[in-house]
């Protein structure tokens, strides 16, 4: 089999700590990629003139697998966010977020097991905003049938595949009945011609944040729009332990981006204080994404050594960082895994 080439953007803040991490850990689990590195976020202004320039946007059309560190965003003004701006050009249209409880990790809660799916490439975040007139802006939530079927129909397949027992969907449908109401009836479309063997369930999603915080272990799979599940993708990294340990892929049908659910952490930027684990958990997904895709025996071997390496770092304790507890930096957590793949 042809050697892979993995796109590896390091981004802005911690990204560049985590992603060298996640990339040091994968050759140490002995898969031998080419890895290409390629800018995109504030960094990549200053020599390219652009956030994401088309260089990048070339390489992931080329090689079709990226792993990406975090990009700042200014608030309120200043550019168009990288994400959004990726995630529409290459159509990644499905974020998949799998949310777990975590060896030695204490938490609120046992037994946390969710996979958050996410419509990655409308909704509010169409970016459609303006000014109707003084004093009064407007922001527009896009939703089109062919967006919410084809996020409904990568969660039914998913959970179908991995023997999930339920899915269920978060939505505002009672106030936004056209937008949200769209996505219900795709959603619910899905469910009943192709999967009526799986639990299917809706949630205002007001309620569904209660539910969550007071018992998260009734859920399994969940199904929201864009906005929804970015905001829910850090309340349930909250419920196992935090930022550091929730990894994510955003997949598209010609290109896949993997990528850790956290942003630029400025306050740890640069420090080594960074949790690498959910860029490194990103690494796995990818790993996994290209035996499920691909067949690639490799990369599944590489992907069941390195979660074995990091579950017994994790168990062991002696070098957690600090977000978990411990006092080791990014670099003494990764060495551990890194020790553990010999
Ligand atoms: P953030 O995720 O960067 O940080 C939130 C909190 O979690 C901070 O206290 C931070 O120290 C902590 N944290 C995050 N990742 C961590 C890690 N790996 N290890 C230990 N602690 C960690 O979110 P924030 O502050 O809202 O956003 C900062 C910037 O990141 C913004 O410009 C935002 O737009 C961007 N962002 C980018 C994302 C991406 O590129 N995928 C995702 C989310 C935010």
């Amino acid at each position: 089999m042809a050697k892979q080439t993995v796109v590896l953007i390091p981004g802005d803040g911690i990204g560049p700590e985590v992603s060298r991490a996640a990339r040091q850990v994968i050759d140490a689990a002995g898969v031998s990629f080419d890895w290409i590195e390629m800018p995109a976020g504030e960094g990549a202004i200053k020599e390219h003139g652009t956030t994401l320039p088309d260089i990048t946007i070339h390489a992931l059309e080329q090689h079709k697998i990226g792993l990406k560190g975090p990009v700042g965003t200014p608030i309120a003004g200043g550019f168009k966010s990288v994400n959004v701006q990726l995630r529409k050009r290459m159509d990644l249209y499905a974020a998949v977020r799998p949310v777990r409880t975590m060896p030695n990790i204490k938490t609120r809660y046992d037994n946390v097991d969710l996979v958050i799916f996410r419509e990655n490439t409308e909704g509010l975040y169409s970016g459609i905003e303006n000014e109707v007139a003084p004093g009064v802006v407007m922001s527009m939530k896009v939703a089109t049938e062919k967006a919410c079927d084809r996020i409904a129909r990568y969660a039914f397949r998913y959970a179908n595949r991995r023997q999930r027992k339920k899915v269920s969907v978060f939505h505002k449908a009672n106030i936004m009945k056209l937008t949200d109401g769209l996505f219900l009836k795709c959603a619910r479309r899905v469910w009943e011609e192709e999967y009526p063997n799986i639990i299917y369930e809706e949630l205002i999603i007001d309620n569904a944040c209660m539910q969550l915080v007071k018992d998260p272990t009734r859920f399994d799979v969940l199904l929201m729009e864009n906005l929804y599940g970015d905001l829910m993708s850090d309340l349930c990294a909250g419920l196992v332990g935090g930022l550091g340990v929730v990894p994510g892929a955003n997949i598209g049908e010609a290109c896949s981006v993997f990528e850790a659910v956290h942003g630029t952490a400025p306050d740890l930027a640069g420090k080594d204080m960074a949790n690498p684990l959910a860029c490194i958990m990103s690494g796995v997904m990818m790993l996994n994404f290209l035996w499920d895709t691909r067949h690639d025996q490799a990369s599944k071997n590489a992907a069941e050594k390195i979660k074995a390496a990091y579950n017994t770092v994790l168990s062991e304790g002696l070098h957690l960082t600090r977000d978990l507890g411990g006092t080791a930096g990014t670099k003494e957590f990764t060495d551990a895994i890194i020790e553990k793949l010999k």
